[in-house]
């Protein structure tokens, strides 16, 4: 049900690559509840993703952008603002990669010019968006700044690898831009972890079929989905999160403070 709580609003969103992903629900919920968005990802998932489709459903224009090339994301700014016709109201940066993880590298194996390349697109990025669009002046006052992350920032999941270095960075930047686009132009930027999805970048990770399971058993709600992540971001891009700046937030269905559930003790005394 839709409750225009974006009504007048203009974002960008990053990462949709096809129905699964975070970022096409959320596209989606954004406009259903009254925003106009333009849509973005690297130019190979263009050719590879289903992008146009959604691109039709929002009646929102595709602006390629590799999120470790500047001129790209300066591009992406400039054209945005020349669509919408002003500055921008949110960013959904939905983007993460582990190239090591591709290729079957364990955490205790790593190949560094790999490890640069997924801190770069995986957390870096962030920097690199929010720095563009502070630079060009491209976002409204008041404007919402949400990325995605994941709670190995804070406690080991073995296969999550070296991603969980790069979510931690990911989450320190949110804190660390937020500081500063707050005091320039009270833009909030927080990040969102979520639990584990069942989309590309998350399939990607070792085990995750029977670590998703673990999560819903131990999680009091159950696992986040897709569309409820979309549900959330668009609280945070609306006005009634205004003073909600620099915090990493759960949305896990209480996994994140939970120890051990019923279920779980029950399956270990079997
Ligand atoms: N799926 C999960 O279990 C889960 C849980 C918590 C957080 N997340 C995070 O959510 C975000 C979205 O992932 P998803 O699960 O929807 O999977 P997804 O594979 O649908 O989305 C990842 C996106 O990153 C894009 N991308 C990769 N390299 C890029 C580059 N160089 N430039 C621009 N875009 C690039 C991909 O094209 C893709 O659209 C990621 O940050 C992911 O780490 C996922």
């Amino acid at each position: 049900m839709a409750h225009n709580l974006l009504k007048g609003k203009k974002g960008i969103i990053f990462g949709a690559l096809d129905e699964k992903s975070m970022a096409w629900s959320t596209a989606l919920r954004c406009v259903e509840e009254g925003a106009e968005v333009v849509l973005t990802n690297a130019p190979i998932a263009l050719r590879m993703g289903e992008i146009n489709k959604l691109a039709e459903q929002c009646n929102a224009p595709v602006i390629p952008a590799d999120v470790t090339n500047m001129d790209d994301l300066k591009n992406l700014f400039t054209k945005s603002m020349e669509h919408f016709g002003g500055k921008i109201d949110f960013v959904l940066h939905s983007v993460g990669m582990s190239i090591n993880m591709r290729k079957g590298r364990s955490y205790t194996d790593l190949d560094y010019d790999f490890s640069h390349k997924t801190f770069d697109i995986s957390a870096m990025s962030l920097h690199r968006v929010l720095q563009t669009a502070y630079q060009l002046d491209a976002l409204n006052d008041w404007a919402s700044v949400v990325a995605l992350s994941y709670i190995a920032a804070q406690r080991v999941f073995p296969d999550y690898s070296e991603m969980a270095d790069a979510k931690s960075m990911l989450e320190s930047v949110a804190r660390s831009f937020g500081y500063h686009y707050g005091m320039k132009k009270k833009v909030r930027v927080n990040t969102i972890s979520q639990s584990p999805t069942k989309t590309t970048a998350g399939g990607g990770v070792k085990g995750f079929d029977g670590f998703m399971e673990y999560a819903e058993k131990i999680s009091p709600l159950g696992n986040a989905t897709a569309q409820q992540c979309a549900d959330y971001c668009v609280v945070m891009f609306s006005d009634m999160t205004k003073m909600v700046t620099m915090q990493n937030l759960f949305h896990d269905g209480g996994f994140s403070f939970t120890g051990v559930s019923a279920a779980i003790i029950e399956q270990m005394e079997k």
